[in-house]
């Protein structure tokens, strides 16, 4: 443990040093013990006067007399940060402290204050309230800012609680988020809190760390346990120059958001060495791979470069999610080679996570890993080979084959296999995160076999949502609504996906734009007009009864209420004609955020035990 004064004296000292002997990137330090009128010109202000009583007033103070409700307001250092310096390049690590004073104006107080690293240095309009002048409804997931934020209402059901701490990025739900009052601290109880944000760019890790001046007394706190550590390169979600500072707002409750004293100190981390760097991803994941309890084959680079002939392009199978898939024959066998592109960002971890992901699942449904190869800075995946390709030559594009409704059938009941054993068969509950066609491979017999699992990632079933199921990914198209809101995937998200897949399989098209698809489909069922949207090339041949239920079940998988979608289970059933096809309402219920369940629903989901249903339930974290 180390004290904290004498920690800041430290770093200083080796920031100071740093500082005079190079560079640009991450030489922004500063510190103010407490503030005065002076100092104003030293910060940007969305609001005036904003230092009152020797400390700065994030939200308007009561000094004027104004109406205190549903204000935001932001204080940023007026000299910008510098991030980062090229791709590859230096990269800043910082920490900052401050004391940080909430005053509940009216019982209880409300929203909250945030410390943020942002873009854009001004203020949203409509800002106040739920959005802590972070962003508002419109620069949600457009506007590059990441928030810490100090949360003392309650506003939706994305809020743990009304005195948490969580992290933020371009939204207002984090990614993942601490009650505090375990901790010892009230945030809303008016008495002085001090907090301390570091920022490690090397290890990419964001530790934040809270004290009441009460339990802490004089801000001695433990540097040792951070109440928040999330994995996050900043590099990834901003641009090069940021301004850093705080935010807050109040909504119909109120308070006085003040910040008191502010440290702050960055430094640069350099580069390392790239032959070095190259040999230590090498051999960690090596030994990541080599741990698992099935591990696939390795391979050497030159027997992949054999089998491809050099990864010639007349041996290009596809592109799939982060890099071209290749056939080779390796061994008089042959198989699916995928070369991940190494310009993509989070290269090592998209590898690593399909490697460790799809050797731990074992399904006929799904696409099976024979081995790996990471060498040279080239990662490459050996999968079993796929002689029909993927299903969206089939749907999309002019095939020799038109695949007959049966084989549409049993691809559907194949993909909805694999999710359900994604989802409820296996020991961690994985996440797909990219259902559409071209991510579905079909075999000699076209059985369908879920692929491409860079994108998934597992999390254990019973255990509250893993944050790393937070980052936004997918396809336009196949991305259901609220993720936009939420940026997270869900077991709804992947059904959602499913859903349109469903729709795109029976039609025989592709979404045109956003929800395109869905709506039309939606058109045709309450026009009772099923028939008209399933495939021409089909020439009518197909069991009505059977497109309708399917039809209907894709619609009741696309429901804009994620809450209202069904379970893989669920869907399953209906495939094999133990269920019902889920009734779907006649015209596309609206978009509605934040999501409730319906009253049936609730009753329905009181009767099922556990497991299954809550991280259905479970849409923690903001
Ligand atoms: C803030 O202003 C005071 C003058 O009132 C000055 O002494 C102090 O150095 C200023 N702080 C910084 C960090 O510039
Ligand atoms: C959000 O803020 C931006 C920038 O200030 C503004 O252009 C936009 O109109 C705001 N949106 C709403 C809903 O007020
Ligand atoms: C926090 O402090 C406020 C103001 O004193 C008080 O109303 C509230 O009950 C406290 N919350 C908790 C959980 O103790």
């Amino acid at each position: 443990m180390l004290g904290f004064m004498s920690f800041l004296r430290v770093l200083k000292l080796l920031i100071i040093l740093i500082c005079i002997s190079i560079v640009h990137v991450g030489c922004l330090d500063f510190s103010y013990p407490s503030f005065s009128n002076e100092n104003a010109s030293d910060f940007i202000s969305s609001n005036f006067p904003f230092i009152i009583k020797n400390a700065i007033q994030v939200t308007p103070d009561n000094a004027r007399e104004i109406d205190m409700r549903r204000r935001s307001g932001r204080v940023l250092y007026n000299q910008k940060l510098k991030l980062w310096d090229g791709p590859r390049g230096t990269k800043a690590s910082f920490y900052s402290t401050f004391v940080f004073n909430i005053n509940p104006w009216t019982s209880p107080g409300g929203e909250g204050l945030a410390f943020i690293i942002t873009e854009d240095s001004s203020l949203p309009n409509n800002s106040a309230g739920q959005w802590l002048g972070v962003v508002n409804s419109t620069t949600v997931n457009l506007l590059n800012i990441v928030a810490i934020e100090f949360d003392t209402k309650k506003s939706d059901s994305e809020d743990i609680d009304d005195n948490h701490v969580g992290v933020n990025i371009k939204s207002i739900y984090s990614i993942k988020q601490e009650p505090l009052i375990g901790h010892g601290v009230n945030l809303s109880s008016g008495e002085d809190i001090t907090a301390s944000i570091q920022y490690d760019a090397k290890s990419e890790k964001i530790s934040v760390f809270v004290f009441s001046t009460r339990t802490g007394e004089t801000g001695e706190g433990n540097f040792d346990n951070p109440l928040l550590n999330v994995h996050l390169d900043l590099s990834t979600q901003l641009p090069a120059d940021v301004w850093v500072g705080f935010s807050a707002s109040t909504g119909e409750n109120t308070e006085l958001n003040v910040v008191k004293s502010w440290n702050f100190s960055s430094f640069e981390i350099r580069r390392r060495n790239r032959k070095k760097q190259m040999e230590e991803d090498e051999l960690e994941i090596e030994q990541e791979i080599q741990s698992l309890s099935t591990a696939p084959q390795k391979f050497r680079l030159q027997e992949l470069k054999d089998a491809t002939r050099d990864f010639n392009v007349a041996y290009k199978l596809g592109k799939g999610g982060f890099g071209m898939v290749y056939k080779g024959i390796l061994n008089n066998r042959e198989v699916a080679v995928k070369r991940i592109l190494k310009n993509t960002r989070h290269g090592k971890q998209d590898f690593l996570a399909e490697v460790t992901t799809i050797s731990n699942l074992h399904h006929r449904n799904l696409v099976k890993l024979f081995g790996w190869c990471y060498e040279s800075n080239e990662l490459l995946l050996v999968y079993e080979f796929m002689p029909n390709g993927s299903l969206d030559k089939f749907i999309f594009r002019e095939a020799d084959t038109i695949l007959s409704w049966e084989r549409r059938h049993g691809i559907i009941c194949g993909v909805a296999r694999a999710l359900d054993y994604l989802h409820n068969g296996c020991e961690r509950r994985v996440l797909h995160r990219d259902v559409k066609p071209s991510n579905i491979m079909l075999d000699s017999e076209f059985n369908a076999r879920l692929g491409d699992f860079g994108l998934a990632r597992t999390i254990q079933v019973n255990e509250k949502a893993h944050y790393s199921t937070k980052e936004i990914a997918g396809t336009p198209g196949y991305m259901a609504p609220e993720s936009f809101h939420t940026r997270k995937a869900t077991v709804e998200t992947d059904v959602y996906a499913f859903g349109v897949l469903i729709l795109e399989v029976v039609c025989g098209r592709k979404p045109e734009n956003e929800h395109g698809i869905v709506d039309w489909v939606w058109e045709n069922y309450g026009m009772e007009r099923i028939g008209d949207v399933v495939d021409v090339r089909l020439n009518g041949d197909f069991k009505k009864g059977e497109t309708e239920c399917i039809v209907m079940l894709g619609l009741a998988c696309c429901h804009p209420n994620p809450y209202e979608r069904p379970l893989m289970r669920t869907v399953l059933q209906v495939l094999t004609g133990e269920a019902a096809a889920p009734v779907v309402p006649k015209e596309k219920p609206a978009f509605m955020w934040p999501a409730t369940l319906s009253p049936i629903r609730q009753e329905f989901a009181a009767s099922i035990s556990g497991g299954e249903l809550t991280t259905t339930l479970d849409l923690s974290g903001r």
